[in-house]
């Protein structure tokens, strides 16, 4: 694992950028794992950025997204679907038809959405203040695929800052990519940053390997990149 700790958010963004865009100049037509939430959203701002001002294309880029809630429409204002083409996808060149983002609520609908992701080159990850990934909430076997998802009060809370600060109508379900299935990218970019994330990074890179803390697999990924600001590395002992 590779830890990277910058001043602060707009640090982070532009030094994800940098591994972001390292993959795309080698490779135009590489395969994103894609993220959702806050943590992303500086990141994608910077591709925007490129995208326009230097011409980075997108055109031959393929994408899977990670997550999705279950029971809300994908056209609506809370979906993942719709996050991606706010932040990302109708910002740049990319083909629609490459871009992938789960749907679905039976365990059909998740297996063959695991069957479509493939040779992925990079997957960028946020981390959940109680070490989530994807939504692969604690306890999680690490060698589980895309799977329906029961969220935890915990995420379900802090996600409620989307859905008018009400709980009740944030989604109980999610279909995620298993953490096996995020384990297959070749390589891996985690960002996180603010106090909130601070005792999850430390369980990440200084605790043990465990299931209780799903980010922790990823000290056995072998080209694993964590990004964080000085916050979420506050309790790093090192
Ligand atoms: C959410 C998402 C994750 C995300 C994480 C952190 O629930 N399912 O994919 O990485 O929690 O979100 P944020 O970046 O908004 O803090």
């Amino acid at each position: 694992m590779k830890v990277i700790v910058t001043k602060d958010y707009d640090g982070l963004s532009k030094e994800a950028f940098k591994v972001m865009k390292a993959v795309l100049d080698e490779k135009p037509n590489a395969v994103l794992g894609l993220a959702t939430g806050s943590s992303p959203e500086g990141l994608y701002a910077e591709m925007v950025k490129d995208h326009e001002e230097n011409g980075t294309s997108y055109k031959d880029v393929v994408t899977y997204n990670l997550d999705e809630y279950v029971g809300i429409d994908r056209n609506d204002p809370q979906s993942y679907y719709t996050f991606m083409n706010d932040h990302l996808f109708k910002h740049v060149d990319i083909n629609p038809d490459n871009t992938h983002v789960p749907y679905g609520s039976t365990a059909e609908d998740a297996k063959k959405y695991d069957d479509e992701v493939k040779g992925v080159d990079i997957q960028l990850l946020g981390i959940g203040r109680n070490g989530h990934i994807g939504f692969n909430e604690p306890g999680t076997p690490f060698d589980e695929r895309t799977h329906i998802v029961e969220l935890t009060e915990s995420t379900r809370d802090a996600n409620k800052r989307f859905f008018d600060d009400d709980i009740t109508k944030v989604p109980e379900k999610a279909i995620s990519q298993g953490i096996g299935t995020v384990m297959d990218a070749k390589k891996i970019l985690l960002i996180a940053n603010g106090a909130s994330k601070a005792d999850a990074v430390k369980a990440m890179i200084e605790g043990p390997v465990t299931t209780e803390c799903p980010a922790s697999v990823l000290q056995n990924h072998p080209d694993c990149v964590v990004i964080v600001d000085a916050e979420a590395a506050s309790k790093l002992s090192k």
